[in-house]
């Protein structure tokens, strides 16, 4: 995953997804600020100077962070069918704050046509390594909203695939 981070953009960056405006403006400190699901950082996080705590858990049983401002998942949903992904957001679902809580999914949403090369080789990279796919913005929108989950938008930093989906919980 370092080397996959390489040259990307970052989603913190200015220009890409307003996390100011969406995620710090109005957060309740009584819950946890943000969550990185299936973040692979492991003991490292015990390293870093940042009032950050290591959380074990599968993403496929109940969420025991309630509440929290954002679940954040990045390129972790790509590596699983629908149904997975599905399993996933119910189990976020159910641990997120209506109106509150944001579900931050950020991953390659690719365009209907015309894809580039390196996006159409890596849709069949994680079809054959992890069972997996990259996925258009009407999959993403299908698999959320049959989660009982709302998109509230999209952003992508110019000239990439890799995007913030951010998802509400209004019910
Ligand atoms: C492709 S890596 C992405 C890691 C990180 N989000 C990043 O962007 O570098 C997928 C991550 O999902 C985690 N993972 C896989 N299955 C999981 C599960 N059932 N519950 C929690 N984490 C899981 C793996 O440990 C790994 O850290």
């Amino acid at each position: 995953m370092s080397g996959y981070h390489i040259g990307r953009p970052n989603w913190l960056d200015p220009n890409f997804y307003p996390s100011e405006e969406c995620i710090i403006k109005g957060v309740d400190n009584d819950h946890v600020l943000f969550l990185d699901v299936g973040g692979g950082m492991g003991d490292d996080v015990a390293n870093m100077r940042l009032d950050l705590d290591i959380v074990i858990g599968d993403f496929f049983q109940e969420q025991q962070i309630k509440g929290a401002r954002a679940y954040f998942l990045h390129s972790v949903l790509h590596d699983w069918p629908n149904k997975q992904c599905q399993m996933n957001f119910h189990q976020l679902k159910t641990a997120m704050k209506p109106g509150y809580s944001r579900l931050l999914i950020y991953e390659n949403v690719l365009p209907e046509q015309n894809p580039s090369w390196k996006m159409t080789a890596l849709v069949i990279i994680m079809m054959a390594n992890a069972g997996g796919i990259e996925r258009i913005e009407n999959i993403w929108k299908e698999l959320v909203e049959a989660s009982g989950l709302e998109v509230n938008g999209i952003w992508t930093a110019d000239g990439n695939y890799e995007s913030v989906i951010e998802i509400v919980r209004n019910h």
